[in-house]
């Protein structure tokens, strides 16, 4: 049952016009529901549509009371993903399970992949031009199926899929602001590889501060392991959730703001990459400028001192190991 109805506002079918639709697929979930809060807050969603295997008439009723113009629907089940995915210029992805207490990302895998190309597949059918921002773990992975998914249906455009990154910079900020005492708001970390352990890559050295050689050491593995810390507060009941719908919603407002022409807009995010392609790794988080196609740019890592050096020749097997199982789940799914 439909929550509620859509309203079309008269999209034009090609260009992007401000007062988008997204679509959030896991919407019922620990992420999902802050998420679609946050995004019912944002002025330049016009439509929002909640889908999960459970509970989003609930949801979708909940949020649809806050006085905000979107119009806000809930579908619940396989039957009613195609009318959530209709339209939709953005869809935002975290459906999946998440860690407890001594497992990995990659531990995820055998779980998520499945629940990832599944919808993957639904969002080629239905809604071949909408981008795709992934946050359902092991991201590393989950990126490559939904390209190979795309790629099966002949309708791939490395321009419009997106591994949502964006925590590992709000923590980097956060932590780098703790350990210097300043504003953590107006510190800019590059982080740069994927989104499990050693991949995560501070580039400390960009950020102009002066840091000690023990402070590097404590805060890349802060960073790096940041997750680690929320999983084991949370003692078996999930990992992080409020902070990921902050950086999930500041990713999406980013990219809805490019889309719609604002220029200038640039993301940490793991897409597919020049970057590591010398060291075989296709796919590869930097800065990303977003514009009205979604990737504009991709920004090369800049210059990196030896330590960083070490914390890529490191990330490199990894990276590499975590690609080729989502590209080989597809091939043989
Ligand atoms: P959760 O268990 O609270 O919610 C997941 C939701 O997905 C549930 O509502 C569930 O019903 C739904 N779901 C399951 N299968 C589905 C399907 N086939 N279609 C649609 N919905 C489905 O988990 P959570 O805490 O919200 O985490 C979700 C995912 O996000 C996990 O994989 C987690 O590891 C990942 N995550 C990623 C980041 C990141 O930085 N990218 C950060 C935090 C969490
Ligand atoms: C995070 O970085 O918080 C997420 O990837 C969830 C996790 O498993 O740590």
């Amino acid at each position: 049952m439909l929550a509620s109805r859509v309203f079309a506002r008269g999209f034009a079918s090609s260009a992007f016009q401000r007062g988008a639709k997204v679509a959030v697929l896991g919407a019922a979930g620990g992420i999902g529901q802050p998420l679609s809060l946050l995004l019912k807050l944002n002025p330049n969603v016009d439509r929002l549509a909640l889908y999960d295997i459970v509970n989003t008439p609930g949801v979708a009723a909940d949020i649809s009371h806050i006085n905000t113009k979107s119009h806000v629907t809930g579908h619940v089940g396989q039957e009613q993903l195609g009318e959530a995915l209709k339209d939709a210029q953005v869809i935002v992805i975290p459906a999946g399970v998440p860690r407890k207490p001594g497992m990995t990302r990659d531990d995820l895998f055998n779980t998520n992949a499945g629940i990832v190309k599944t919808l993957a597949e639904a969002a080629a059918k239905h809604a071949p031009k909408a981008h795709l921002l992934i946050i359902a773990n092991p991201v590393n992975s989950t990126v490559p199926i939904v390209a190979e998914v795309f790629k099966k249906h002949g309708v791939f455009d490395p321009k419009r899929l997106f591994g949502v990154t964006t925590l590992d910079v709000v923590r980097a900020s956060t932590f780098v602001g703790q350990t210097k005492k300043t504003e953590p708001e107006n510190i800019n970390v590059h982080v740069i590889g994927g989104h499990s352990g050693v991949t995560i890559m501070p580039l400390l050295s960009q950020t102009g501060i002066k840091f000690s050689q023990e402070e590097i050491d404590a805060l890349t593995n802060r960073i790096q392991f940041g997750g680690d810390e929320v999983v084991k507060a949370k003692n078996g009941t999930g990992s992080a959730t409020l902070s990921m719908a902050q950086a999930g919603a500041r990713f999406t407002d980013s990219l809805l703001r490019a889309l719609s022409g604002e220029k200038g807009i640039v993301e940490p995010t793991y897409v597919k990459s020049h970057v590591a392609e010398k060291d075989g790794v296709e796919y590869f988080a930097t800065k990303v400028e977003l514009g009205t196609e979604g990737v504009k740019k991709i920004h090369d890592i800049g210059p990196i001192n030896d330590y960083e050096k070490k914390l890529y020749q490191a990330a490199i097997p990894e990276l590499k190991k975590n690609i080729a199982k989502g590209v080989e789940f597809v091939k043989k799914n």
